[in-house]
């Protein structure tokens, strides 16, 4: 069995958007040969990163100075061989999903290499993470609404030096709901989400076919903004 984490970032937690389609990717998973844990950084109580030093590649190598909830996050972190991030565009992230991205230096070594032009840490040995996935929610109707997210996410894999699974971006997501209940077009984002899982843990990719079903427009454009008009009240 792969062991798989997901960290769901949003505050809304279990009744968040975001939710919506991870849950399905990781159901996914977990009947691909994946053991799946999903958490929710805000239950933990992380602090932001704050020394300014680096403390935990220099000084005390591999040991964050701060105890709190990433004590109980770190072995999580360690012993997953896949980390499927998730978040909600939050201009540009939720804040205690922020902090765990910071407070995951600990588990770098600064032995730094140039790759592809860049220069880049690696995982410590007894990290087991070999690959990472991003999922991206965002409100607004395009999918650029995501890039910078989707950056961060791609940034974080090259420095880990581990495989980039997918980027999944799933633009308006509010779309997939009217009045409450899912329209056919959400639960067609959510099989393609159901369906993304099973690709990931089996092949380590994701389909294009299945990359268009997951990120493809549910309202064009303008039926996008005619909406919006109403929740101005
Ligand atoms: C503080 C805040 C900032 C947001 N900024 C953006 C944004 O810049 N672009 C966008 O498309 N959506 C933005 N959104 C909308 C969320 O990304 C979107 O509603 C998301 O699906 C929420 O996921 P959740 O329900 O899982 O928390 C923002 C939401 C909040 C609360």
């Amino acid at each position: 069995m792969t062991q798989v984490l997901a960290i769901n970032g949003s505050p809304r937690r279990e009744k968040g958007n975001t939710a919506a389609i991870l849950n399905p990717l990781v159901e996914g998973m977990a009947d691909s040969e994946c053991t799946v844990e999903t958490i929710y950084p805000d239950r933990y109580e992380i602090r932001p990163c704050d020394c300014g030093s680096m403390r935990c590649w220099y000084r005390s190598p591999g040991k964050c100075y701060i105890r709190d909830g990433m004590d109980d996050l770190y072995p999580k972190v360690s012993a997953a061989e896949i980390l499927v991030l998730a978040a909600p565009v939050y201009i540009p992230l939720p804040g205690a999903f922020q902090n765990v991205l910071n407070r995951l230096c600990p588990l770098m070594v600064p032995e730094l290499e140039m790759r592809d032009g860049r220069t880049r840490a690696h995982l410590r040995d007894g990290v087991a993470t070999k690959m990472l996935v991003g999922i991206v929610t965002t409100g607004w109707w395009e999918r650029g609404n995501g890039d910078v997210v989707s950056l961060i996410f791609e940034e974080l894999a090259a420095n880990l030096g581990v495989q980039l699974g997918a980027i999944l971006v799933r633009p308006h997501i509010g779309a997939m709901w009217s009045n409450g209940s899912l329209t056919a077009g959400g639960a067609d984002v959510v099989a393609a989400a159901r369906q993304a899982g099973i690709e990931l843990a089996t092949d380590g990719s994701v389909s294009p076919e299945t990359t268009a079903a997951f990120e493809r427009p549910l309202v064009t454009e303008r039926e996008y903004l005619e909406a919006s008009r109403g929740w101005l009240g």
